[in-house]
């Protein structure tokens, strides 16, 4: 049995045992997968013991993503320009591996919804950790990008970086072009305290479909319960990103792509 883990604070929801279980099943991989609570002083060494004691890979959730990617050895081109991983890999030689299966697994899940297409316009709500994790693979799938943010300065730094990858611009949450998206997503952290509209409904109103990172068990999110008060209903929540980032770690530590589609319908018929 190989071992693997999701490391984060807190863990104890985390759904990413219950993902990878299945597609190990699903490949008849021989894995061994855990949710582990790191510490917020003692993280570095708690991941040095998990890979000293032979483990092959993990998962890395909030808050760790940018510490795990900085005690990386080596980077894929995606992780760095997030400056964060999701995942890391031990190599052959035993140094560390540092990739970011977000932005994949969010163009993996928008092509399940087949709401990607090249050269459509998105825009995206929020340009803070999250947004800088999904960036370039969006890119590369030649979308053109309008980053909003309350913060001008912090999508101004973004599309600094992005640039050179493809068409984006930066904006500010209040003067976001009036014009139609073909998809608005999400990625502002604003419904987690309770604020359900990031922006006004005159722009919601602008969007052909609807996508929020975000997902919450058992329910809509707040920003998907917001678009459908409105009358969009082409909505759907990040449960699929979730499942699809999880697909790219599994291949990129067993070199077996599992059917993500079909964990993504039994997890969602599972989970209250
Ligand atoms: P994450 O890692 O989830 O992206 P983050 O880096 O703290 O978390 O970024 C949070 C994002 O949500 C930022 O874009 C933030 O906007 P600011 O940069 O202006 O702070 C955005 N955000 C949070 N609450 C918001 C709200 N009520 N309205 C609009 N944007 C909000």
């Amino acid at each position: 049995m190989d071992d693997y883990a999701v490391w984060g604070n807190p863990i104890a929801q985390s759904l990413s045992p219950l993902i990878q279980g299945k597609f190990a099943q699903q490949t008849q991989q021989a894995m061994n997968y855990e949710a582990k609570l790191g510490d917020l002083d003692t993280f570095d060494q708690q991941l040095a013991t998990f890979f000293s004691q032979g483990a092959k890979g993990c998962n890395v959730t909030a808050p760790f993503k940018s510490r795990a990617y900085q005690l990386a050895d080596e980077h894929s081109e995606r992780a760095r320009l997030a400056q964060a991983c999701n995942t890391l890999k031990k190599l052959e030689d035993g140094r560390l591996y540092a990739d970011n299966t977000d932005g994949i697994g969010l163009v993996t899940d928008l092509q399940r919804l087949n709401w990607i297409k090249p050269h459509q316009r998105i825009l995206i709500l929020g340009a803070g950790g999250a947004t800088q994790g999904v960036l370039l693979p969006l890119l590369q799938a030649q979308q053109n990008i309008v980053l909003a943010n309350r913060t001008l300065a912090k999508a101004q730094t973004l599309v600094e970086i992005f640039q050179p990858y493809g068409e984006i611009q930066a904006v500010a949450m209040d003067n976001i072009p009036c014009q139609s998206y073909d998809l608005i997503i999400n990625a502002t952290s604003a419904g987690l305290s309770g604020n359900t509209a990031p922006v006004s409904a005159d722009i919601l109103k602008l969007g052909q479909a609807f996508y929020d990172m975000q997902y919450a068990k058992g329910s809509d999110t707040p920003f998907i319960a917001h678009c459908k008060h409105l009358g969009l209903m082409n909505v759907s929540d990040g449960l699929g990103m979730l499942v699809a980032q999880a697909a790219h770690s599994f291949h990129l530590w067993r070199g077996v792509m599992p059917d993500f589609a079909k964990v993504y319908c039994e997890v969602k018929k599972e989970i209250p």
